[in-house]
């Protein structure tokens, strides 16, 4: 199987995790598009969704899935989400898409987060992946100065702003080896507003697709 066609194993696999009449938790990027288009086939099922970017939202809406604010939203069961790397402790490096700071609310709402992703994003160790970083645009050559500190090399992404206004900074060459401790050291970076390791608040499940099915890891 092509990583398009794991994908879709993954996505479609993440349906029976969806809590009926209740509102489910909808990450970003091309695996949680391909679950929102699994969602459609059981919407009827559901109240609706909580989407953490805009374009999920816009994805959602078209399916005619509702969409609700997370701020009108009491409990959220189930929150689904890929990821940009992911180890066998379910820490994970997001943001790719640029959505990091919204998922991370998501994810912090909800009681189970459910991670889908390909085979090929697990890994033994984070950081071969860029680190993204989510920064209001005054601070950016702070927050690259502080991460040159850390040994990283700082990159502004081109000609892109997220759903909140704000610049992105992938950070290359780190090597996560205690990735809850670095997270929250750079969560204490003035201008920085969420960072690209999710670690404190891990994934419950993790769904991985192979060419062998998709195989279930809990810790
Ligand atoms: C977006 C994300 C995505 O979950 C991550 O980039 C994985 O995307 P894809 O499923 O397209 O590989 O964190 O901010």
């Amino acid at each position: 199987m092509n990583q398009d066609q794991l994908k879709k194993l993954v996505a479609d696999a993440a349906l029976k995790h969806v809590v009926e009449d209740r509102v489910v938790g909808v990450g970003s990027g091309s695996t949680v598009n391909l679950f929102i288009d699994a969602l459609a086939s059981i919407k009827g099922r559901i109240e609706g969704a909580v989407a953490a970017s805009g374009a999920s939202a816009e994805r959602l809406r078209k399916h005619g899935i509702r969409v609700f604010d997370l701020n009108s939203v009491d409990e959220l069961p189930v929150y689904v989400d890929g990821a940009d790397e992911v180890t066998e402790h379910l820490h994970m490096i997001k943001g790719g898409g640029g959505a990091l700071t919204r998922e991370k609310i998501v994810a912090a709402v909800a009681r189970k987060f459910v991670c889908i992703c390909d085979a090929s994003k697990l890994v033994p160790v984070l950081g071969r992946f860029p680190l993204p970083l989510e920064v209001i645009p005054m601070a950016r050559s702070h927050v690259g100065r502080e991460m040159l500190k850390r040994g990283a090399q700082p990159v502004l992404r081109e000609n892109f702003k997220t759903d909140n206004g704000n610049l992105i900074i992938d950070c290359h060459g780190l090597t996560l080896l205690d990735p809850p401790r670095l997270e929250a050291e750079l969560n204490n970076i003035a201008g920085l507003v969420a960072n690209g390791i999710f670690a404190r608040r891990p994934a419950d499940v993790l769904l991985l697709a192979a060419d062998s099915g998709v195989r279930t890891v809990t810790l």
